[in-house]
């Protein structure tokens, strides 16, 4: 299954929830979450432009300077149900992907534990890194997840 096709299914999934979330939001972690995207592209480039999401939450089309840390803040609700996805344009370069969908990893599937009330991503030349904590030398780290398409 692709990403797409991955998002599709979750909303379908949220769409057939028989749970109203508008009643039910609630902080279920200490403080709010928060989602940094730093622009780490050169600076001699074409400028980065992203637009990102959740099902409810549009955070409309941006584009960050060099170095910028474009962030949001948000609760999570009970039962991890959050989703934010960004699209990304770089030159004829186009990308798109889930930023958070878990409090524990930022993203499911991913088997590095987050301790941090935030997920940090890079956009760099070379693709997308997020900051994951490796358990072997205790330490965070920018690991690349996505490539440029
Ligand atoms: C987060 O974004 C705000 C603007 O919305 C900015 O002022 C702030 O510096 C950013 N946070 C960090 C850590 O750069
Ligand atoms: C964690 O660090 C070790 C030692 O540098 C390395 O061998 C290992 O691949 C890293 N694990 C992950 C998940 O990046």
């Amino acid at each position: 299954m692709n990403l797409s096709m991955f998002n599709i299914f979750f909303f379908l999934l949220l769409l057939i929830s028989p749970l109203d979330l508008s009643l039910a939001r609630h902080c279920v972690v200490e403080g709010p979450l928060q989602v940094h995207i730093i622009n780490k592209l050169p600076p001699n480039g074409p400028p980065l432009k992203l637009h990102c999401a959740a099902k409810d939450t549009d955070l409309g089309e941006y584009s960050p300077a060099p170095d910028e840390d474009f962030n949001w803040s948000f609760c999570e609700l009970i039962g991890f149900r959050t989703l934010y996805y960004c699209h990304f344009w770089w030159y004829s370069k186009v990308q798109m992907f889930d930023v958070y969908s878990d409090p524990y990893t930022c993203i499911k599937g991913q088997t590095a534990f987050n301790f941090l009330e935030y997920c940090k991503w890079e956009v760099r030349e070379n693709g997308f890194f997020l900051e994951q904590y490796n358990e072997t030398e205790k330490a965070y780290h920018m690991n690349l997840l996505y490539d440029w398409s």
